[in-house]
């Protein structure tokens, strides 16, 4: 039998090992090189580490609706092992980023400019909502169903989203749910109500890009 001194090292021991195990499962897996070189690309040099497909947006027009530009893995390979990614949300008057989730990634959303109602949906079903202006930060919390909405309808609003993953990951409920072919019938029993209801909701909706 363990005495009660040797319970309370094993307990901080179990609560250390827990700890460092949250540590590392918290992000991407980890590598065993400072970075990754894709197959395809021979020489390394600072063009590899640097993406310039935002550039486009500095001298772009207005957003008409609401768009993503993202720099995850996908578009910039240096990326691969290193956790993060960035995505530039611009929304037009108006516009709805629809309630989603980043299986793989926490969200810090920077609010550059506007202001934009957010909100974060927990496991217990609990809504919480902030109304953001520019300079704001957001912490969405992974995997947790979320949306922003600029309720402006003169002003366009722009953010900047950190993710912890170079590789976040996006379901969008309304496209999951209703673009992906999922039965009419089980969709009206699921959301109580009739298959007319839903096949309006599916063709509203365009199925999701990738
Ligand atoms: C390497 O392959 C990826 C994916 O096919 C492509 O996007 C990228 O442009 C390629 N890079 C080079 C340097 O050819
Ligand atoms: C949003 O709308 C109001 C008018 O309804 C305006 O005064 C305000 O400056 C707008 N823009 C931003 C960025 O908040
Ligand atoms: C389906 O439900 C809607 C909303 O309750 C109702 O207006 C509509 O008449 C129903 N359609 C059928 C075919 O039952």
């Amino acid at each position: 039998m363990a005495s009660p001194a040797n319970k309370h090292e094993f307990f901080i021991a179990l609560f250390l090992a827990l700890s460092v195990f949250r540590m590392t499962s918290a992000g991407d897996p980890d590598i065993t090189s400072d970075f990754v070189v894709p197959p395809n690309v021979t020489a390394v040099d600072g063009n590899f580490f640097t993406f310039t497909g935002m550039r486009a947006l500095m001298s772009m027009d207005l957003p008409m609706a609401f768009k993503v530009t993202k720099a995850s893995v996908a578009e910039f390979p240096a990326l691969v092992g290193q956790s993060v990614s960035m995505a530039v949300l611009e929304f037009s008057a108006g516009s709805v980023n629809p309630p989603h989730t980043h299986p793989r990634a926490s969200e810090l959303l920077f609010l550059l400019y506007g202001s934009l109602e957010v909100g974060v949906v927990d496991t217990t079903n609990k809504l919480f909502t902030q109304t953001l202006q520019s300079g704001d930060m957001f912490a969405f919390p992974k995997g947790l169903v979320h949306y922003q909405y600029n309720a402006n309808e003169t002003d366009i609003a722009i953010s900047i989203s950190a993710f912890g993953s170079a590789s976040a990951g996006l379901v969008s409920l309304p496209a999951s749910v209703f673009t992906t072919g999922i039965d009419s019938g089980i969709l009206a029993k699921s959301f109580k109500t009739n298959v007319s209801t839903i096949e309006a909701l599916k063709l509203g909706l365009t199925p999701p890009k990738a």
